[in-house]
């Protein structure tokens, strides 16, 4: 049976998805994961490439790797999110590339080569490693591609400016690679943490990264708590989380909203869910019609921390 690799969510249209193809995002929970998969495994692959360099060259490598030599690839992005770099990266690999443009995507085809060039360097480049300046000195696992992957971001270091020491049952909703969820494990009065994230990468660091009997990381749609989230995940005392507000590159500013409802729905009464927001965002109706009390405690830098309380 012929074997074809779907990486990403393509818009409808946009290519022709064969039936049957197996998809290998790191960002569809229950997808294959690239580096399982064995050297000449596939017939054909698309891939929605990536923005971020290291990232990208880490999955065209792995898809030229696990490709059959001459079966066809096709790469493609939009023009102004890497679309324009991408027949640069894939001649980096040896290959010979067409290249033409459809609805503000540039779209590269290849034949798998013989002997591609440069694959272990690539692979090697966007795999996941400890990052010292997230946890100094000894740092913190993470990779190429995952939420702000080499540096605690900005938003999530005011949040832990302003956290205060927590207790009892909780999670992280969209935890990456552990960054709160770490600080929030130093209370001792912590008994539970969950730690929910799309991004199959983040889970994997993050369970290297909390390695801690209170903890259990789950790959999930923090969106859908009905469908995707454990039923225990009810009655918390607490939620800590910066929300995301991008969704497959495009601002969504829905996604915090929806993280909102779902951690409003994730608490007792008289919970507490702490969260930082770009100013710019505006959760706070959101917030004041899921919870019965909210406070800004900080509003600096661009940044809002907020404490809703159920
Ligand atoms: C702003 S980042 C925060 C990461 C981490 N808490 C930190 O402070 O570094 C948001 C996280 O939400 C995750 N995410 C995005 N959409 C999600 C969804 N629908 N369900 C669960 N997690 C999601 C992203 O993968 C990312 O790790």
């Amino acid at each position: 049976m012929s074997v074809t690799l779907l990486y990403g969510r393509p818009a409808p249209g946009l290519v022709e998805v064969p039936p049957g193809a197996v998809q290998v995002s790191p960002l569809a929970p229950g997808a294959q994961d690239l580096a399982d998969l064995p050297d000449g495994h596939a017939d054909q692959a698309l891939v929605l490439a990536p923005g971020g360099t290291l990232e990208r060259d880490h999955v065209l490598a792995q898809a030229l790797r696990v490709l059959k030599p001459g079966a066809p690839l096709t790469v493609f992005a939009p023009k102004d999110k890497g679309g324009s770099r991408l027949r640069k990266a894939l001649e980096g690999f040896g290959c010979e590339v067409a290249e033409d443009a459809r609805r503000h995507h540039r779209f590269c085809h290849v034949a798998r080569p013989e002997a591609p060039v440069g694959l272990a360097a690539a692979i090697d480049a966007g795999a996941p490693r400890r990052v010292p300046a997230l946890a100094p000195p000894s740092g913190m696992w993470s990779q190429p591609g995952v939420f702000s992957w080499d540096r605690i971001d900005p938003g999530s270091a005011r949040l832990l400016e302003a956290l205060p020491t927590l207790a009892g049952r909780g999670a992280d909703l969209g935890c990456g690679v552990g960054v709160l969820a770490a600080r929030v494990l130093a209370a001792p009065a912590v008994t539970a943490l969950a730690c929910v994230d799309l991004d199959r990468r983040a889970v994997a660091c993050a369970r290297r990264n909390l390695d801690d009997p209170r903890v259990d990381v789950v790959q999930a749609d923090a969106r859908r708590p009905g469908e995707t989230l454990d039923d225990t995940l009810a009655d918390l005392d607490f939620v800590v989380m910066n929300p995301p507000f991008h969704d497959g590159g495009r601002e969504d500013r829905d996604l915090g909203v929806a993280f909102v409802r779902t951690a409003a729905r994730v608490l007792r009464k008289g919970g507490a869910c702490w969260l930082v927001a770009n100013r710019h965002l505006p959760y706070e109706a959101a917030l004041h019609e899921a919870f019965a009390r909210v406070d800004v405690k900080a509003d600096a830098g661009g940044y809002k921390i907020l404490e809703a309380r159920k």
